[in-house]
């Protein structure tokens, strides 16, 4: 049976934003303890307003793993968080995404047949026992999956270090593998092997859309990291050139970056991290800094908002939101929740239990590594 996703009322996005404040803010009242509002940092304050816990993917995905109270989890980020949030969160637990067309561009880039296809031909080359597949968060619940299944792990922007350590050995651990096959982000796998020491011959991009990625065996044997040939279409904008100029104008100016961002931008940038870490950094920044920020703009005029005693602008002055994580709006906020009041759950995401099995399996080591 096929089922049709109910879609908003024309009401609600008729209505004022003051209306909606009052409605969004009623409806929390009414589902009381029943609710949990979980909202990413890149979300706009018409939403991040109602959020009962900010966070990044990292964080979020902790809070919806240890907390078992709320009945209702809306998840205010993106698809593939709210799969991982139903994937943590216990069965009597139903998590809504406001908005099923809040994707992510990235995660979309690497499908699951591409990625059997590609281990399948890996395997024509390398000991497949040892390679260890590694995916960023930012991907489909199947591939979390496929990677659970093959005894690897998750990795979000805050632990990227930690989880390749913990697949290619250090000092403290030894190595579960050869070699990491990165998904789906190149560059979060690149500026982090790089800076563990990583050589930039280990590192091969693997292009999804070539046979054996584009690479010849002998290179695919000697690589340490195999990245997947994906990025992010925000963070992709930013450049050295935006870095240049903004340093021209504002000699004494710090450069902060996501990794998601190309690795002349990370190099070129004072500190670079996870959502996480770039908040901590504008919070531990000294009265009068002026600094630019390479990521999400929502969260960049945020910190801008909330930190008057420094002079905080975004490196791309087009600026550049993800509009997908835009789609979770007031109005789908209101709806989902007035819905909710009424007993009908709008837009929950469910993933199959045989996909969840997995994919915990990877989120559990994800969250044991850090
Ligand atoms: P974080 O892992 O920092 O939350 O980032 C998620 C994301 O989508 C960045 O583009
Ligand atoms: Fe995906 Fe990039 Fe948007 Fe993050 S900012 S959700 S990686 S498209």
């Amino acid at each position: 049976m096929i089922k049709i996703a109910a879609s908003m009322p024309a009401e609600y996005r008729d209505a004022s934003s003051e209306e909606l404040a009052r409605r969004i803010a009623a409806a929390k009242e009414s589902l009381g303890s029943r609710l949990l509002i979980l909202g990413h940092h890149y979300q706009m304050d018409e939403v991040m307003d109602f959020a009962d816990a900010r966070g990044d993917s990292f964080g979020l995905s902790k809070i919806a793993a240890e907390q078992r109270d709320a009945e209702i989890v809306v998840f205010c980020g993106v698809h593939f968080m709210a799969e991982s949030a139903d994937i943590l969160t216990g069965p009597e637990q139903r998590v809504i995404l406001p908005d099923l067309s809040a994707g992510c561009s990235m995660a979309d880039m690497a499908d699951i047949d591409q990625v059997e296809a590609a281990w399948a031909d890996l395997a024509t080359i390398v000991d497949i026992e040892r390679v260890v597949p590694i995916t960023y968060m930012n991907s489909t619940a199947a591939i979390k999956a496929f990677v659970g299944r093959h005894g690897g792990a998750v990795c979000t922007s805050s632990n990227a270090r930690a989880v390749l350590a913990w697949a290619l050995g250090d000092e403290k651990a030894s190595a579960r593998g050869d070699r990491v096959f990165f998904l789906p982000d190149q560059h979060l796998g690149r500026n982090t092997a790089l800076s563990m020491g990583y050589d930039q011959e280990e590192l091969v991009l693997w292009d999804p859309a070539q046979p054996l990625g584009g690479q010849m065996s002998d290179v695919i044997e000697q690589s340490r990291v195999l990245l997947w040939k994906g990025h992010c279409s925000v963070h992709g904008r930013f450049t050295i050139d935006q870095v240049r100029r903004f340093r021209e104008e504002n000699p004494e100016g710090k450069v902060i970056v996501h990794p998601e961002c190309t690795q002349d931008v990370v190099e070129s940038a004072d500190a670079w991290g996870s959502t996480d870490f770039l908040i901590r950094w504008i919070e531990a920044a000294p009265i009068g800094t002026v600094v630019t920020i390479g990521t999400e703009v929502h969260l960049v005029s945020r910190l801008a908002k909330e930190h008057p005693e420094l002079t905080i602008t975004c490196l791309d002055d087009e600026v550049c939101p993800c509009i997908t994580m835009a789609r979770i709006d007031a109005p789908h906020l209101a709806w989902v929740l007035e819905e909710a009041m009424e007993g009908r759950i709008r837009n929950q995401i469910t993933v199959d239990p045989e996909t969840a099995r997995w994919s915990l399996v990877a989120l559990e080591r994800m969250l044991e590594i850090t």
